[in-house]
């Protein structure tokens, strides 16, 4: 009866931290495919920042920035706004808040909670990536890349992440958001945070937020 009752309370406990170590996902509304600037004036405005205020991005401005990144823009083929080679999609986006680590799932357009606790810190190694609202960071999936070898899957990972990184400084020049594209980032502590397989890379990481000043 003891170990009947003791292994009830284990389970519970289990189930009671795995719930407290998922936070909630932030509500996408659908993603607006009009306005914004012109694109030859987000060109003209396009830069990076590295200041950035506190406050979080409202939730419209969150959904879009995501789908602008890299959302489904062709539901009937489930392409994207940034190319990929060989329609691999083997870069996932993943958003790390003050909440939690949330990975982006395009097709669904939604935010997938990965685990709670704040990770900013360690998506890149300079001092302001912590201030910002959501530091994005752009992960490799070698799982998806059919067995190419080890070049060519550097390669394109690198590439299809620099398309997905100038789509996120465009629409940030549009909305009138600060942005900057890290490569100083301790990608293996920041795969280890982050919980990745040995077959996902860190590529870079991209904070994104209002601007300061
Ligand atoms: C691949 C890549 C890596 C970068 N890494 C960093 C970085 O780690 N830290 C940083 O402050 N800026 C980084 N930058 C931003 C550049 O410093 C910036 O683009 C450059 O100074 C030109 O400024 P602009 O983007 O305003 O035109 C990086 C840019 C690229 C393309």
């Amino acid at each position: 009866m003891m170990r009947i009752f003791g292994t009830a309370i284990c389970v519970l406990w289990a189930a009671a931290t795995a719930a407290q170590e998922m936070p909630a996902a932030p509500a996408l509304p659908a993603p607006q495919k009009d306005g914004g600037k012109p694109l030859m004036q987000a060109l003209a405005l396009r830069r990076s920042g590295r200041s950035f205020k506190e406050k979080k991005l409202a939730p419209q401005t969150l959904s879009n920035l995501l789908w602008a990144a890299r959302g489904v823009n062709r539901p009937e083929s489930g392409k994207l706004t940034a190319p990929t080679a060989k329609n691999w999609q083997e870069i996932d986006l993943y958003a790390a808040t003050a909440e939690g680590l949330y990975r982006y799932d395009a097709k669904a357009h939604r935010l997938e909670p990965v685990f709670a606790g704040d990770i900013r810190a360690a998506t890149g190694q300079q001092p302001f990536v912590k201030t910002a609202p959501v530091c994005l960071v752009y992960v490799a999936d070698h799982a998806r890349m059919d067995g190419a070898p080890a070049s060519t899957r550097d390669f394109y990972s690198t590439v299809d992440t620099g398309f997905i990184s100038q789509n996120v400084y465009l629409f940030c020049a549009s909305e009138g958001l600060a942005t900057v594209v890290l490569g100083y980032v301790d990608k293996p502590a920041l795969e280890k945070t982050m919980r990745l397989r040995p077959d996902q890379k860190v590529i870079l990481s991209q904070p994104v937020g209002y601007p300061k000043d």
